[in-house]
């Protein structure tokens, strides 16, 4: 493996080690644009293919390497044995896909759309091996929680019951080849339209906060296909493509990702379920990549969007604690019915991610700066106007200075909760830029300023009692925390402790918890009804940056 590739890319997203706690962090830091860029490149050298499950793996990889050295391949399961092969050059998938058949002695006729993702057949039985040495799948989900309890009683003190969460549950290597594989699948559909679209995955998928199983949000940049090429500009003319109109930019969104979808739905093997929600304030396309087990989200030129998973991005690769505790804090939201796969009232990851953010903002000293002190770095290249709102911030991560401050996990994940359990929602908004508390400029129950479109709140959708019932946890979880540290566990102690207390489903521990046994019936159905009505009124999940 990686003998040959030169632009090997070395993962800032994914499986590398994490030091434990400060901020003496010594993986090489790239900037978001050249990962991207990078994931882009490989993914176009990658094919997808569906396998035998006793397919004869040395076998495989000599009859692929007819078309050229293989730079990596691995395999998992997902609806059937599948396998990710990256080969060194371009032209080795140009020259796999001459020597591809279009499916024959089929009953059913097939639309002959040739896409990166190919289907191996057997020729006869001697490439196939007994049921014990089949190739070895790479995982593409999170442990079971009964895993995650054991992993959890196993660490030697909190901070490494953080450190151990985010082990278990952050995006892999492999996962995230198979993300930017999956964009670069739909991109080649898109483009059959627009020759030269990019599709560019956004918010956990490269945001350093993905957790195993996360959806894949992704959109498609057309403004790439403007990039003039200005040599060829010169003289008393200017030339302009023939073009049609439509009265908003809305409405052409709109007609893109209808057709797209159309596409997809038609054409895209592997792609079902595909579902049109064009009258959502940012419109967009929902389906299933069945192959790759990820639902995807397509929008259009949501820019805004992949900006501010950039700075995110940027937020979690300070330091390492700050992605410690926001999957922490993302499991226990999760563990809790904070938040949900169903789009409604509850408060999003997205949003927790910038409380924490905003938290480590005001720990003294400051553990991570504001969007202001962020912007005051950037040079003249980091100057970036999209739709008129200023997204200017420092890009390089070594220009901004570590931070001082050495509090442990486990004080911060208790004081989070302190914190959080005691804000004063009723009056203020939390805000990134300014790293400060500021009155609320309208009566949502939970108002979060959107860091670039600053009129904007992106946890709109919160209702108060779902924000009671954060403020209500948070709150018991403070305080079995503070208990905690009374009574050390003793290692041997088959009995949750520390963070898996947290995780613990209410009424399971003998804490303020339990006292509320009777509650979350309730409050799930009334949170299931003001789903119901909030997708009827189409407000869903189509809010991206908005
Ligand atoms: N986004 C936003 N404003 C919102 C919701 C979303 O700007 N009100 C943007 C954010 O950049 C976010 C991205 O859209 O990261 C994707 O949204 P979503 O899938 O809801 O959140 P993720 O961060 O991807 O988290 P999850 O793992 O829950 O998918
Ligand atoms: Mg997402």
């Amino acid at each position: 493996r990686h003998l040959c590739c030169p632009g090997t890319v070395a993962a800032n997203v994914g499986s590398e080690e994490q030091p434990l706690g400060g901020s003496e962090d010594k993986i090489p830091k790239k900037r978001f644009s050249e990962v991207q860029e990078e994931r882009r490149e490989q993914a176009q050298r990658t094919v997808l293919i569906r396998c035998p499950n006793n397919v004869n793996e040395k076998k495989f990889l000599k009859y692929l390497s007819q078309h050229g050295p293989i730079n990596n391949h691995f395999f998992y399961e997902s609806f059937g044995l599948h396998a990710v092969v990256e080969f060194c050059q371009k032209d080795s998938v140009d020259s796999l896909q001459n020597g591809t058949h279009t499916p024959k002695q089929r009953t059913d006729p097939v639309i002959p759309f040739k896409s990166r993702f190919l289907n191996l057949k057997l020729k006869n039985s001697s490439n196939q091996i007994p049921q014990q040495s089949y190739a070895q799948t790479n995982k593409q989900l999170p442990p079971s929680s009964k895993k995650l309890f054991e992993l959890l009683n196993y660490a030697e003190n909190i901070d490494d019951q953080l450190n151990t969460l985010l082990k278990a549950f952050q995006l892999t290597e492999e996962n995230v080849r198979l993300r930017h594989l999956t964009c670069s699948l739909i991109e080649d559909i898109a483009a059959a339209y627009f020759p030269g679209c990019v599709i560019w995955p956004f918010g956990s998928s490269v945001n350093t906060f993905g957790k195993l199983g996360c959806d894949l949000d992704m959109f498609l940049d057309l403004d790439e296909i403007g990039k003039l090429d200005v040599h060829k500009n010169a003289g008393d003319f200017l030339m302009e493509f023939q073009m049609k109109t439509v009265p908003s930019e809305r409405i052409a969104t709109q007609k893109i990702l209808s057709v797209i979808g159309e596409c997809i739905d038609n054409f895209g093997p592997s792609c079902v379920g595909v579902q049109k929600i064009l009258n959502a304030r940012c419109p967009l396309l929902r389906f299933s990549h069945q192959a790759s087990g990820f639902q995807c989200d397509l929008t259009v030129n949501n820019s805004i969007a992949l900006k501010s998973s950039e700075l995110l991005y940027i937020y979690g690769s300070l330091d390492s604690r700050v992605r410690a505790l926001v999957f922490s804090v993302r499991c226990w939201a999760r563990a809790h019915s904070l938040t949900s796969s169903i789009p409604g009232t509850w408060i999003t990851n997205f949003s927790l991610t910038v409380m924490v953010i905003f938290f480590l903002q005001r720990r003294s000293p400051p553990i991570l700066p504001t969007l202001d002190s962020l912007k005051s770095l950037a040079d003249a290249e980091d100057r970036c106007i999209l739709n008129g709102h200023n997204c200017t911030f420092v890009r390089d991560l070594y220009k901004i200075k570590p931070s001082g401050n050495t509090e442990t996990l486990e004080l911060l994940l208790k004081e989070f909760f302190e914190y959080f359990g005691n804000f004063a929602f009723n009056k203020n908004s939390i805000n990134i830029r300014q790293g400060k508390e500021q009155n609320k400029p309208d009566s949502s129950p939970l108002y979060i300023q959107n860091p670039f479109e600053t009129s904007l709140n992106i946890s709109k959708n919160v209702s108060q009692s779902q924000l009671q019932k954060f403020v209500d946890l948070a709150r018991d979880s403070a305080w079995i925390l503070e208990q905690e540290d009374k009574s050390q566990p003793s290692l041997s102690s088959k009995q949750p402790w520390g963070l898996a207390t947290l995780l613990l489903p209410p009424g399971a521990v003998s804490t303020p918890l339990s006292k509320k046994k009777k509650k979350p019936m309730n409050e799930k159905v009334k949170g299931l009804l003001a789903s119901i009505k909030s997708s009827t009124t189409d407000s869903s999940k189509g809010t991206h940056g908005k």
